[in-house]
């Protein structure tokens, strides 16, 4: 199959692409799509021979359920069985935006999607692209972010190309995603709102509009089952081993060169992924293309946006180790650092 991409700018022709998506999606078809978070990998949601598809591309374990796209509150209801008010609060507070629901799901839902759940992850994306796409089909949309399972996910059409290339008909690009790290999910079904992963829209922002919160045990590291089942696999990997520097940001650039020294000394070519400061400071010392800046320590709008393609950039160099530079879980931080540790499978040094 060949598969192409399709710049979504001028209008007129948008409109004619964004047809030609939405009967793709109808007719059982997959079409990657941009949104605010990440790219996604599009299926009707309603249609479980279609979805099976997006397992298929994507290699994805069939008990991880996908999540489904809607483009306004009454698709809502068309596959939520009820909305608490803790949810209706979440979607006036943050819908559209980058926020995926956990509710317990209609029938109409397929099984094959939701992993025998009894529940259903919804999310109503921001992105003009998306929503359009969504209005388009007349149908939820489901899409997991579309990169093979277990890679850093895509926040450029280009990255979605070299996972995808041959194995979907379609690519629409939106240019750059927003926030580039995916979004929050919030599990709405019990007595208190539980993150099951997080995104850009923080834990306190939620507290602030739902009075308490909890986080799932899981995305600090705790060994335990977590809750939203995408987030038991190894996820976000580089194909070099990475290990995080954690600790005070002003103890940084010493402490990275005294590591990249180290591990040269042991005969290692090391990448580096890390601010502005440390990168600067390793000048010289690690050659430019080993060094991925991820913008000045506490811009965590602009880290968050720049770190999957960082990790899928080591891939086309030599680096045989990484090191990434850890920082505050405070606000977006705490979606930063779960993708790091991921990403380095919890390896990490404190300085
Ligand atoms: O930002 C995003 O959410 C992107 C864009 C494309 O919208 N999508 C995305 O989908 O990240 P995916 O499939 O890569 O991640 C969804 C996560 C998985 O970890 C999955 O296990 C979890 O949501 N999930 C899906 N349905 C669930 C449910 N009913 N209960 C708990 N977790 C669920
Ligand atoms: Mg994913």
């Amino acid at each position: 199959m060949e598969t192409e991409i399709v710049p979504i700018s001028d209008s007129k022709k948008q409109a004619e692409d964004l047809a030609r998506a939405g009967k793709i999606l109808q007719s059982g078809g997959l079409v990657a799509f941009p949104t605010e978070t990440v790219y996604g990998l599009g299926a009707n949601g309603l249609d479980a021979e279609a979805c099976a598809k997006i397992y298929e591309a994507k290699g994805r374990p069939s008990d991880n359920p996908l999540i489904l796209h809607v483009c306004d509150r009454a698709m809502v209801d068309t596959i939520a069985a009820e909305v608490p008010p803790m949810a209706e609060r979440l979607l006036a507070a943050f819908c559209p935006g980058p926020i995926t629901l956990i509710l317990k799901r209609k029938d109409i839902v397929p099984d094959r999607i939701t992993g025998g759940l009894d529940t259903v992850g919804i999310r109503m994306p921001e992105h003009m692209v998306a929503r359009a796409m969504i209005r388009a089909a007349g149908v939820p949309v489901a899409a997991p972010s579309a990169n093979i399972s277990g890679r850093p996910s895509p926040t450029t059409a280009a990255s979605v190309l070299r996972d995808m290339r041959g194995r979907i008909p379609l690519i629409l690009d939106g240019g750059p995603c927003h926030f580039g790290v995916e979004s929050t999910i919030v599990d709405c079904t019990g007595p208190v709102a539980t993150i099951l992963r997080p995104g850009a829209i923080t834990r306190e922002m939620l507290a602030e509009v739902l009075g308490g919160v909890k986080l799932d045990p899981a995305i600090v590291g705790a060994k335990v089952v977590p809750k939203a089942p995408g987030m038991k696999y190894k996820h976000y990997a580089p194909n070099a081993p990475m290990t995080l520097l954690e600790g005070a940001p002003s103890k940084m650039p010493a402490a990275f060169r005294r590591q990249v020294r180290l591990l040269q000394g042991e005969g290692h070519r090391v990448g580096v992924l890390a601010s502005h400061e440390v990168c600067e400071a390793l000048r010289g010392l690690v050659p430019d293309e080993l060094l991925a800046d991820y913008g000045a320590q506490g811009d965590l709008l602009t880290i968050a946006s720049r770190i999957y393609e960082s990790l899928i950039a080591f891939n086309d160099t030599d680096a045989d180790v990484l090191l990434g530079e850890g920082m505050s879980d405070a606000g977006l931080g705490l979606a930063i650092m779960n993708r790091l540790h991921k990403a380095s499978g919890f390896h990490s040094i404190p300085v």
